[in-house]
């Protein structure tokens, strides 16, 4: 899979759809010379790294008017030198200069996938999956050693690269910018899509075509954050959904991020992702080393969807890790929305009674539960058991939850102090703060200093002590706000540029601890909803809260903006009330339902609250989750009309046997036309049996004729057709391939 031609000093990385072809450039640099559809494995590329001489352009050696970093396509450029574009990195030196020059000088073809020291990572089931190249560079001045890893997955389209910083000198560096991957490509005619937004409105598809100059987006929240994911997509003007090149590009990793396309004058566009560089300075000492989070970059030929079908794949199969890895998630009912902090044991075990005679497999008990936290004001920090409200205690209250039954899953949010709380008296200096400032809130809450372990050590202790004889099967993580004032008083000034990185590896320190010591539970992360939805959480939660907006409606375009980079496996997706707390509003429980399908799907309201009949369409919803949960969650996904350009918009999920389609229409309409939906990924020979219609079609037929979808507003609307009018109506169609 990866091949080293001596003689042009080539690169070439390939599996059966894709090359990645990298050079040793005259000045040791690495030049980039392709990534995208397989082609010929063999020596001679090199002329595709193209260079003229141009006025007002530097040239690095004397006497050449062609050799020029500023025209030059690179793997990791450095700063300052020829290159007026955008470095991977830089490394600040004891002189005060931040030039540097680092060369090639040596490789490794390594079979396998190393582990990043204390960052999650992609990693292999078997070593023959995927093969390492790592590249080593020096810069004689500063003694610094980098080295460049690319893995390329042998049945993926996907390559995964990484840096290594290692202070092999006797001074102290500074890194003040340290990228994980960059890469040149020749052409700029791209469509950038970005998925931002804010609470509740997550990941929202934005599509901007590329210019000249650098266009970028972004956190400086702590978190990888609901305004901004750190997940992209460049394709080319006419690439859509099934056909066309595109290039996504992902950042194992939860805290600031930068993605930054750049595109110079010539139309050569630069494209980089990492830890955004703002607030971020690592000093490393002699014998120190720096790692920088995995980039995940990947490439269709065949337009989106199969784009986001790598990165379905490579999460499912080589990111998420431990018991729940391709497990079918339990259907779960939440008590935050039901109750919010008004409960006791009482109120609890009656929404478990009803929710088991349902169906439901997992109670889980949100915020409220510990300390004297009674409202948002206070308690953060105090990881007890509030006997007044839970008078059991965890053990007896999740030994109770059982017996009727049902697993038992809980909440925390232990990244965060309230001033309200007995560890705050305890240990005020404790939290993120900088000395002599005013220290801002969020929710009234400020975060816990977890770049310092004592810290950690002690949340650690803490939660252990409560959950320990505690039978619980679950764990809601939640963070609650962003990251401001960022300053440790455990680390030195010098080191005060390190403490938004080391807080997001305290972070991973916490949730490695705690999965070693609950092996068996199944973590799902959150933020305030989907606020730190990203793949570096993905490795410790198997799924995240997708949003605190559970809207039926409004979810179908978060889950559909998050399919793009993300499993269907990993969104959580509930049942709410109605009336709403989003946005006040009816939606039909059947339209609720069949948007939870596509996600893990759960319940957030008192079930005793439903009408007769709303309970046995709940029992109907149950039973048909638990019957295809499986196809859904791990079959391919297909996104098929998009929320964010049609009133009428649907996805669909197959495996070797089902076909699942959602179809959701926002607004109902007057007279509408007849609706046709094509489907995608079929056996174009098989049979395919019509569950509801009970009516046998071909492959062929379903995918280029269409599913007819037309419902009642098409043509008159007939008194009595519907009650009320039916905005918000959405349909499942099932189908089960016979030959
Ligand atoms: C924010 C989460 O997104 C909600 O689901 C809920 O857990 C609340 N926090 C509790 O404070």
């Amino acid at each position: 899979m990866i091949k080293y031609f001596e003689t042009s000093k080539e690169f070439h990385l390939h599996n059966e759809e894709i090359s990645y072809i990298m050079k040793i450039l005259p000045n040791g640099h690495i030049g980039q010379i392709y990534f995208g559809s397989k082609v010929a494995v063999k020596e001679g590329y090199s002329d595709y790294i193209e260079t003229a001489p141009r006025y007002m352009t530097s040239y690095v050696f004397e006497d050449d008017w062609y050799f020029s970093l500023e025209q030059i396509k690179q793997e990791y450029p450095v700063f300052g030198t020829t290159d007026y574009r955008s470095p991977a990195f830089r490394i600040e030196q004891p002189n005060g200069s931040n030039i540097s020059d680092f060369t090639y000088k040596g490789h490794e073809i390594i079979k396998g996938k190393p582990s990043i020291p204390d960052l999650p990572a992609t990693y292999l089931n078997d070593a023959s999956e995927a093969s390492t190249l790592r590249i080593d560079l020096y810069d004689n001045i500063t003694d610094v050693k980098l080295e460049l890893f690319y893995t390329i997955y042998k049945d993926i389209n996907i390559v995964s690269r990484w840096s290594k910083f290692v202070n092999e000198g006797n001074q102290v560096q500074y890194l003040d910018k340290a990228m994980s991957m960059n890469l040149d490509l020749p052409e700029s005619n791209y469509d950038m899509l970005q998925f931002s937004g804010a609470w509740s409105r997550e990941r929202h598809v934005k599509e901007r075509t590329l210019e000249q100059g650098i266009q970028s987006f972004g956190s400086m929240r702590g978190i990888s954050s609901a305004n901004h994911n750190p997940f992209f997509i460049l394709k080319n003007h006419d690439t859509n959904e099934d056909v066309g090149n595109a290039y996504g590009f992902s950042l194992v990793y939860s805290g600031n991020f930068l993605g930054q396309v750049e595109v110079d004058t010539h139309d050569t566009t630069r494209v980089s992702l990492g830890i955004h560089p703002d607030g971020f300075k690592w000093q490393l000492k002699p014998e120190e080393e720096f790692n920088t989070p995995e980039a995940i970059l990947s490439f269709s030929n065949s337009g989106l969807n199969k784009l986001s079908q790598n990165f379905h794949n490579l999460y499912n199969n080589h990111l998420i890790r431990g018991p729940w890895k391709n497990k079918v998630r339990p259907i779960l009912i939440n008590n935050w929305e039901a109750t919010y902090f008004d409960y006791d044991e009482k109120d609890l075990l009656n929404i478990v009674e009803t929710a088991k005679k349902v169906g439901v497999e997992l109670f889980v008990l949100d915020d409220g539960w510990f300390g004297k936290r009674n409202n948002d004001d206070g308690g953060l920090g105090d990881w007890y058991t509030n006997k007044d409200k839970i008078p059991s205690g965890l053990d007896g209250l999740s030994e109770k939850v059982k017996e009727l039954g049902m697993e038992f899953g809980i909440w925390i949010e232990p990244e965060m102090i309230n001033k309200d709380s007995d560890l705050y008296k305890e240990h005020p200096e404790w939290v993120l703060e900088t000395p002599n400032r005013n220290s801002s809130h969020g929710r009234n809450q400020f975060v816990l200093d977890f770049s310092n372990e004592n810290v950690v050590n002690h949340i650690f202790k803490e939660l252990y002590k409560t959950f320990k004889d505690a039978d619980i099967s679950y764990i809601k993580w939640d963070m609650n706000r962003s990251l401001t004032e960022v300053y440790s008083k455990h680390y030195t000034p010098e080191q005060q540029g390190e403490i938004y990185h080391r807080y997001v590896l305290g972070v991973y320190r916490l949730y490695e601890k705690m999965i070693e010591a609950f092996p068996n539970v199944l973590f799902e992360s959150c933020s305030s909803g989907g606020a730190r939805f990203d793949a570096g959480m993905l490795y410790y939660a198997p799924q995240a809260w997708t949003s605190d907006n559970n809207d039926a409606m409004e979810r179908v375009k978060i889950q559909y903006g998050t399919s793009y980079g993300y499993p269907i496996s990993s969104m959580g997706a509930h049942v709410s009330k109605t009336i709403n707390a989003q946005l006040n509003r009816y939606i039909p429980i059947e339209t609720r339902a069949n948007v939870a399908f596509f996600g893990t799907f759960g319940y957030e309201l008192d079930l005793n609250e439903l009408s007769e009949e709303e309970i046995e369409l709940t029992k109907l919803h149950i039973e048909f989750m638990k019957d295809y949960r499986e196809v859904i969650q791990f079959g391919q996904f297909y996104r098929l009309k998009s929320p964010f350009e049609h009133n009428i918009s649907s996805w669909m999920v197959t495996d070797d046997e089902y076909v699942i389609v959602g179809v959701y229409r926002e607004i109902n309409e007057v007279n509408a036309p007849f609706n046709r939906i094509k489907l995608k990924g079929l056996d174009p020979q098989a049979e395919y049996y019509g569950c509801t219609d009970k009516k046998a079609y071909s492959g062929s037929e379903l995918m280029n004729i269409g599913l007819i979808t037309t419902d009642g507003s098409s043509g008159l609307q007939r008194a009595g057709y519907h009650e009320a009018s039916n905005d918000f109506d959405s349909r499942i169609f099932v189908f089960q391939k016979t030959t």
